[in-house]
């Protein structure tokens, strides 16, 4: 039998958020139904509300979530009910040419429910990132179920599911940062805060974190963060240099997705750096940079969808650092709100008030 649950849509283009009366279908082959928990606000919900990601209006929001697996259909075997799990926007095929060649990180065809959730007349909901966690439950893909130890909380193991670990694997897949390495971090939010966590993480000798928020920068410090840099008042790219004797960091982290911030990581780099762009622009956004430097100064420039990350390889992972001490994923979840609350939280991290609002069940 479909249920009826809550659940917040963004019904159009920059309209407020509302919560209104979801209907789940029972999973269908492949397919799993999931009571959430916990789900945090992250930014690209808020792009997802603005309409700069498409305009697959109305969106069922939310998708940093953890829950427990309600029911699972046919042929699902990886997960069955009761199961703790971290929602993930990566589950593998196994067959597209990326995941054939060893790098299911980069899986070009992965999994989503086949069966749509729709609001009480029918219309079908677009969940964000195939995930649609600001309900009480969602339907996805069995692959999207990645189990994890219940040992701890939802609200913390949920951020796995997308800007810690965006952040953290920026960090330590994408941008293979390594012992002694300098680093800058430009936006510190929840995922650049994660970014100065995954740098500590691999070892980092110097890490830089770079805002327009005072209290960012406070956070970030807090973080791991070895300096900080306000970029309202100073020239970051001169900072940058200047902390990492006249060179430029080894690798920067732009966790903003704006052309003018790429650009502050592309020149604030060393020779032969690596640029990691995990921020998400908007579509008409577009940058101009010589081609003589970009060929002169060598190097990397990447982007990160996920932090590169592999959940069945990582939740489980970062969970353990996380339960042994080692990293402090519990300092990313800045308040607990309800399921009404959510454009209120969006208010609160255009205001950059919060790292992560969490929506607890
Ligand atoms: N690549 C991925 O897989 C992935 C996953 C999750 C989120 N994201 C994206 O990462 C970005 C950050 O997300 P978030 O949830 O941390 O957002 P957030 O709003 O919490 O943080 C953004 C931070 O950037 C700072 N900032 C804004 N303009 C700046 C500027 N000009 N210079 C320096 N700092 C500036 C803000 O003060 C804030 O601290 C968003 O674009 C989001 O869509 C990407
Ligand atoms: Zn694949
Ligand atoms: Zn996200």
């Amino acid at each position: 039998m479909p249920q009826q649950v809550q659940g917040v849509i963004a019904p159009g283009k920059n309209e407020p958020v509302r919560v209104e009366t979801i209907i789940v279908p029972d999973p269908g082959p492949g397919e799993a139904v999931v009571k959430v928990q916990a789900c945090g606000v992250c930014h690209t919900d808020l792009h997802y509300k603005q309409g700069g990601i498409n305009d697959d209006f109305p969106f069922l929001l939310g998708h940093e979530a953890a829950g427990v697996v309600e029911s699972v259909g046919e042929g699902v075997t990886d997960v069955e009910p009761g199961d703790f799990v971290i929602l993930n926007w990566r589950a593998v095929c196994g067959r597209c040419r990326a995941c054939l060649r060893g790098r299911p990180w980069y899986c070009f065809d992965t999994h989503n429910a086949r069966q749509k959730m729709t609001l009480e007349d029918g219309t079908e909901l677009s969940p964000a990132l195939g995930i649609g966690a600001f309900a009480e439950k969602t339907l996805v893909a069995a692959g999207q179920c990645t189990k994890v130890d219940p040992v701890a909380s939802p609200a913390v193991a949920g951020l796995l599911g997308c800007g810690v670990m965006a952040g953290i694997g920026a960090a330590i897949n994408t941008g293979q940062v390594g012992r002694g390495d300098s680093v800058a971090v430009i936006g510190c939010g929840g995922v650049g805060d994660a970014a100065v966590v995954g740098a500590r993480l691999a070892g980092a000798a110097r890490i830089i974190a770079v805002d327009i928020d005072d209290r960012k920068l406070a956070t970030a410090k807090k973080m791991g963060a070895t300096h900080t840099v306000n970029s309202a008042s100073t020239d970051p790219v001169e900072a940058i240099r200047e902390l990492t004797g006249g060179f430029g960091a080894d690798v920067v982290i732009e966790a903003v997705g704006r052309p003018e911030t790429y650009e502050q990581a592309f020149y604030a780099r060393d020779l032969a750096g690596t640029v990691v762009l995990v921020g998400v622009p908007t579509p008409e956004m577009k940058i101009e940079l010589p081609l003589l430097d970009v060929f002169g100064r060598g190097g990397a420039l990447k982007s990160s969808w996920y932090g590169d990350c592999l959940p069945s390889r990582d939740f489980p992972m970062l969970i353990d650092l996380h339960q042994q001490g080692r990293i402090d994923l519990g300092a990313f979840v800045t308040e607990t709100i309800g399921l009404g609350d959510v454009e209120k939280a969006f208010a609160r991290m255009h205001e950059g008030d919060v790292l992560r609002s969490v929506v607890r069940f």
